[in-house]
């Protein structure tokens, strides 16, 4: 998960390393009470997930409370590389000396970890890495050993930053290390560390990715930071369910247990679409992914037919099932008491749902569904036959 930079900034906060005091804003009249507060000249900054905000006119220096909420009216609601800005970060206004550049990566390649260090701050490292490589110092860090205070001084060293700040970088260095390590991230990067006028470091921009495989470890910081306005809402219910549920632009909504089958059926309905409509215009696609796993159960199958049904551009629904350990008749026996579940919670389906089952007992498995009588419910045997009659009902 990548984090806003008031996120990464409150995280360095809480691990020492030292930056300017900040409050986030999502309105301009927010943002002038926050400046007043924060006492002299400060930054109004777009909260999105991507760089260069700075360039795109989403940085600025404000002089008096008055500027800030000027400046926070502009800035809210622009469009950065294709990112709304919902909020802003009033933050301290630091007097810049100069810029430094410092980050700690996860290096896959090498099977270790990688410090890069420099001296030019400020431009974006993929443009300095590219205009002037020999400014840029990449240290590796063995896993194992870490970083220690040694380690520190020498990317502080390769990255020539200046003997006068020397143990105030050394300080910032191991404290972002403890960042990285202690909440599991993959990358923490401070573009600019800055030297102020008065000779003080200060991180005033942070980047920072955290282990999504590590989250069960950070459960309070994942779920903190967690961005669920930038997710669709039904993947966000989905997820919370423990379903493997993507949102796609189609209309037909497509169950399956396996992922390889459910991409293979999203080609297939994708492919009996557009084979009824002439010239493609108007073909039905897929409304989603939804793969329900080996073991289908009834509620996982309520579960599912629930968040694909929640869709409101869903006209018809595939539940495309190959039975294997968990067999057809399991399967079949599943969706029965998953349209009984429904109708319980006052979801009765609406919308017709076209079933094939093969595999481990489906004879047992489409008799199960045939002295069911959904009025709703289909089967159709092949897989290329329940794609093109889900294609229809959707187009219908
Ligand atoms: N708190 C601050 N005080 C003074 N200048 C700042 C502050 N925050 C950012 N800046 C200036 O704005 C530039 C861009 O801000 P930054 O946070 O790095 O955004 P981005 O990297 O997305 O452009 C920085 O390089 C720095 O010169
Ligand atoms: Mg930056």
């Amino acid at each position: 998960m990548d984090l806003f930079e008031w996120q990464a900034k409150e995280l360095f906060a809480k691990y020492g390393v030292p930056t300017t005091r900040q409050t986030l804003v999502s309105t301009p009249a927010e943002a002038r009470a926050a400046a007043e507060q924060l006492g002299g000249p400060v930054m109004v900054k777009a909260q999105v997930k991507a760089g260069g905000r700075g360039k795109a006119g989403g940085v600025k220096y404000a002089a008096t409370p008055a500027d800030a909420e000027a400046h926070a009216r502009a800035i809210l609601g622009m469009e950065i590389k294709g990112l709304t800005v919902h909020t802003v970060l009033i933050s301290e206004a630091a007097d810049i000396g100069a810029e430094y550049y410092l980050s700690f990566l996860l290096d896959r390649g090498n099977r270790a970890y990688l410090a890069m260090c420099s001296a030019e701050g400020g431009m974006e490292i993929e443009q300095l890495a590219v205009e002037k490589p020999e400014a840029l110092a990449r240290v590796p860090i063995d896993p194992v050993a870490g970083v220690d205070e040694a380690k520190a001084l020498e990317i502080a060293d390769k990255g020539a930053l200046p003997e006068a700040i020397r143990d105030q970088a050394v300080n910032v260095i191991l404290k972002l290390w403890d960042v990285f390590t202690g909440e599991e991230a993959t990358l923490v990067e401070v573009n600019p560390l800055v030297q102020t006028s008065d000779g003080v470091v200060l991180a005033l921009d942070g980047k920072v990715t955290l282990d999504d495989n590590a989250a069960f470890r950070h459960a309070d910081v994942h779920d903190a930071y967690r961005d669920n306005s930038a997710t669709d809402p039904i993947e966000v219910r989905a997820k919370e369910k423990g379903l493997n549920y993507v949102k796609l632009d189609g209309e037909v909504g497509i169950i399956g247990n396996g992922a390889g089958l459910v991409m293979s059926t999203l080609d297939v309905v994708a492919y009996a679409g557009e084979s009824l409509a002439p010239g493609g215009a108007g073909a039905v696609r897929p409304a989603n992914f939804l793969d329900i796993g080996g073991g289908a159960s009834a509620e996982v199958m309520a579960n599912g037919l629930e968040i694909v049904l929640s869709d409101p551009a869903v006209r018809s629904v595939f539940v495309n099932v190959f039975g294997g350990i968990t067999a057809c008749d399991a399967v079949a026996n599943g969706i029965v008491s998953a349209l009984d579940l429904l109708a319980g919670r006052g979801e009765e389906l609406t919308r017709p749902l076209v079933v094939r089952l093969d595999g481990n007992n489906a004879e047992e498995g489409r008799r199960i569904l045939t002295e069911a009588a959904h009025p709703l419910v289909e089967q159709v045997d092949t897989m290329d036959g329940a794609a093109r009659r889900a294609a229809e009902l959707a187009s219908a």
